[in-house]
């Protein structure tokens, strides 16, 4: 576990909590890698400490990195996109998932119309760093900010996509069958056209699946439109970043919305998609659920599967009994609310 920083060390406590009511059988070590620590002595990965956690671990459960006193933000780079990167993670499993009508913003949405996922590259694009700034601070300066593309990358998260489609049923119990690739190819041809190739080939190989293709702009519209059209999407690092905050708006907010950090075999992490929160930071506000749904992820990703699903059924309760923070029309604290779904997966 890495808490992090502001709300993440609110909600990742509810999720320990949680997962010990389930009777998993997990050991649990916690890192204090964050914003105090790095201001303490300057450290934000502990030396080895990638190639520790891959070899002593099996999974990572994280918070949220963003501290305002760390206004270069360099610890969450590295700690969060350094593990990410270093531990090559390519796969950012995004599920969106409506587990409440009360909870969506669009009229007439229930949960049986949003249950889609979104499959983003994690690796790569215009998170890698790869630019620069030159002749800064006068009126000269130019800034690049490159988007990396290669074909192994582009083609693993792809095929990651179709096989995710092709393994996983949607929470009714009917199975996926499109995988939909989001992009901006009419404008950014380069990549985009690389992105185009790989996907018409790796396609062919899964004829059962259907594949379509939206601009990331078009795709915007319609999910706030008509999300039910959507089933599986797979996107770049960015685009997925920005459609997983507007997918998180039809689930109740960020504070619903998990996620993982996915490479099939290797030590994997788990965090729930939004970040520090700062305004909201110990005022025991948070809502802890993304942050639950998410360990009950990681806990179906080590096979756990009955403890994951009593603790999604907990959760759902709680959502249906408005047993829930403020951000969703509940009236709990962040511990009171961990505190119900800990009494109901016990009772379960
Ligand atoms: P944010 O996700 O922290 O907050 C966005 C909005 O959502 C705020 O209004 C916040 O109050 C609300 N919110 C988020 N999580 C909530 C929860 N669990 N319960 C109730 N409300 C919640 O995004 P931001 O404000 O853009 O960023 C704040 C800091 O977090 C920045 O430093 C940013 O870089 C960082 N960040 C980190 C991660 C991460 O570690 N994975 C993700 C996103 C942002
Ligand atoms: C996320 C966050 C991160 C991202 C930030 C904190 C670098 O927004 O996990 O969605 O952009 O990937
Ligand atoms: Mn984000």
């Amino acid at each position: 576990m890495i808490p992090g920083d502001g709300i993440g060390k609110e909600v990742i406590p509810q999720a320990v909590k949680v997962i010990e009511a389930s009777g998993a059988n997990v050991a649990l070590t916690e890192f204090d890698w964050g914003a105090d620590r790095f201001l303490r002595d300057r450290t934000t990965v502990p030396h080895d400490g990638f190639a520790m956690l891959a070899r002593d671990f099996d999974a990572i459960l994280v918070g949220a990195f963003g501290d305002p006193r760390v206004a270069t933000n360099i610890h969450a780079k590295e700690i969060l996109l350094g593990m990410r990167f270093k531990m090559d993670l390519y796969a950012n499993l995004r599920p969106v998932r409506l587990l409440d009508v009360a909870l969506c913003p669009l009229k007439n949405a229930g949960p049986e119309d949003i249950d889609f996922v979104v499959v983003r590259e994690n690796t790569e694009g215009v998170y890698t760093d790869a630019g620069g700034v030159f002749k800064q601070g006068t009126a000269d300066e130019i800034a690049t900010q490159e988007d990396i593309n290669t074909r192994k990358g582009v083609e693993r998260i792809i095929r990651y996509a179709f096989e995710y489609c092709e393994r996983n049923k949607k929470l009714d119990g009917s199975p996926r069958s499109k995988v939909l690739m989001c992009d901006k190819s009419n404008a950014m041809t380069h990549a985009g056209g690389l992105w185009q190739r790989v996907f018409k080939e790796v396609s062919a190989e899964y004829p059962q699946i259907t594949p379509q293709h939206m601009y990331v702009d078009a795709l915007c519209m319609q999910m706030v439109r008509d999300p039910r059209q959507f089933d599986v999407i797979v996107t770049n690092n960015m685009f997925g970043d920005i459609i997983t905050d507007l997918a998180a708006g039809l689930q109740g907010g960020l504070g619903m919305a998990a996620s993982g950090n996915i490479h099939p075999g290797k030590t994997s992490m788990f965090e729930p998609v939004h970040g520090s929160a700062p305004p909201i930071a110990g005022k025991n506000m948070a809502n802890p659920f993304g942050a639950i749904l998410t360990a009950a992820m990681m806990l179906a990703h080590l096979g756990m599967t009955n403890e994951s699903e009593k603790i999604e059924a907990a959760v759902l309760e709680a959502v249906r009994q408005k047993k829930t923070t403020q951000d969703i029309g509940g009236s709990l604290g962040t511990n009171e609310a961990g505190g119900w779904v800990v009494k109901e997966v016990l009772s379960s």
